[in-house]
């Protein structure tokens, strides 16, 4: 039998630049709260957010992922002609097919790069993580573009008391190449898909078979979701943490998901995070961005000295499916 001859790739892949784009319009609860008869306070007790953007017409998912790419290449002072691939996590590209990554790639003028986009909901940006890290060291690509983006005021009822103060708008990116030591632990992820109908979209032939003319837009059972994530995901984050051989002493930040500010305080407590471990709380400004919710979270913490380069970080997003990753990786 002829064997066929295979490539291996970098000893070690790690995340070598971040950037993200947040939209120009700032939405504060005042501006949601009487559509849900609720309140500022109430949402801020509930999940944390004091306000959250809106993208306006001009600030779509291909826009708003270029740029956050921009940023992220600058930061890793790469070319975009050296990007061999180009990943996208959203649930918020309204057309079911072409993905938005084959656009996304030609906009920021990648020299024909594998560009494809993925479905795993919030949890998306850290599925995208592990499969460039495997692509980095298995040498199908040299350099990969990871990028979470959403447009969830497209898909959210301003209506729907569950869900039309926590979804939000933004763009978060990172570049991912070879490394001369470890930047990207193994991943640890999952799916529940009992819960199947915890988040969802509704299905498009029900809406046109009942005549109304609106967006297919999220649902959410909230306290169920709230409790899965709660319990189940701090055993997630710790076995990623086991799994890179690191302690929560070790640890340097700490982004989850931006889910709700009381997940997080629930996970943090469970994996007994020291009080040097600094946490992510873009929620506060950014509302719940779905996959965009890591990377732009992750910006920020740089942005604001929280996380400095060859600080240890540990990742972990959750969401529609039930879908679950999570990953330690080392700050650019
Ligand atoms: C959505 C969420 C904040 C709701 O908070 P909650 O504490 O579970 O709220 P409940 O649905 O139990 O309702 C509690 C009370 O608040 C009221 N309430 C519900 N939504 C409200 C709103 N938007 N404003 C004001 N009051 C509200 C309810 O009517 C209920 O009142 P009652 O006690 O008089 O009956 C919370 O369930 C949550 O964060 N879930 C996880 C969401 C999440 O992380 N999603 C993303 C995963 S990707």
């Amino acid at each position: 039998m002829t064997a066929l001859r295979t490539e291996t790739g970098a000893a070690h892949a790690a995340i070598l630049g971040v950037g993200a784009y947040r939209p120009r319009r700032v939405v504060p609860n005042a501006e949601v709260v009487d559509a849900i008869d609720s309140s500022d306070e109430w949402i801020q007790q509930r999940s944390g957010i004091k306000t959250r953007r809106f993208a306006e017409d001009d600030e779509t998912v291909v826009s708003m992922s270029v740029d956050a790419s921009r940023d992220a290449l600058a930061a890793a002072g790469i070319d975009a002609r050296q990007i061999d691939c180009v990943i996208v996590a959203t649930v918020s590209h309204l057309l079911q097919t072409p993905s938005a990554a084959t656009a996304i790639a030609y906009e920021l003028g990648t020299d024909q790069a594998a560009a494809f986009d993925i479905s795993a909901a919030c949890a998306g940006f850290c599925h995208g993580v592990a499969l460039a890290n495997d692509m980095i060291r298995a040498g199908s690509a040299g350099y990969a573009l990871v990028i979470g983006v959403e447009r969830l005021s497209d898909i959210t009822d301003p209506t729907d008391r569950g869900t039309a103060f926590i979804f939000a708008d933004g763009a978060g990116a990172v570049v991912v190449g070879p490394s001369e030591t470890p930047g990207i632990g193994p991943v640890v992820w999952g799916s529940d898909g009992e819960h199947y109908d915890h988040i969802r979209t509704p299905d498009w032939r029900d809406i046109l078979a009942s005549g109304e003319k609106k967006m297919p837009c999220l649902s959410m059972k909230g306290n169920e979701v709230f409790r899965w994530a709660s319990y189940g995901m701090a055993k997630v984050a710790q076995q990623a943490l086991d799994r890179a051989g690191i302690t929560a002493d070790e640890l340097d930040c700490f982004v989850p998901h931006q889910a709700n500010n009381r997940i997080t305080d629930a996970m943090a407590r469970s994996l007994k995070l020291p009080d040097t471990v600094k946490i992510a709380r873009d929620i506060i400004d950014a509302g719940n961005t779905s996959a965009a919710s890591v990377p732009m979270a992750l910006q920020r913490m740089i942005d604001d000295g929280d996380a400095k380069s060859g600080d240890t970080a540990l990742l972990i997003a959750f969401g529609a499916g039930l879908a679950y990753a999570a990953q330690v990786v080392v700050v650019p």
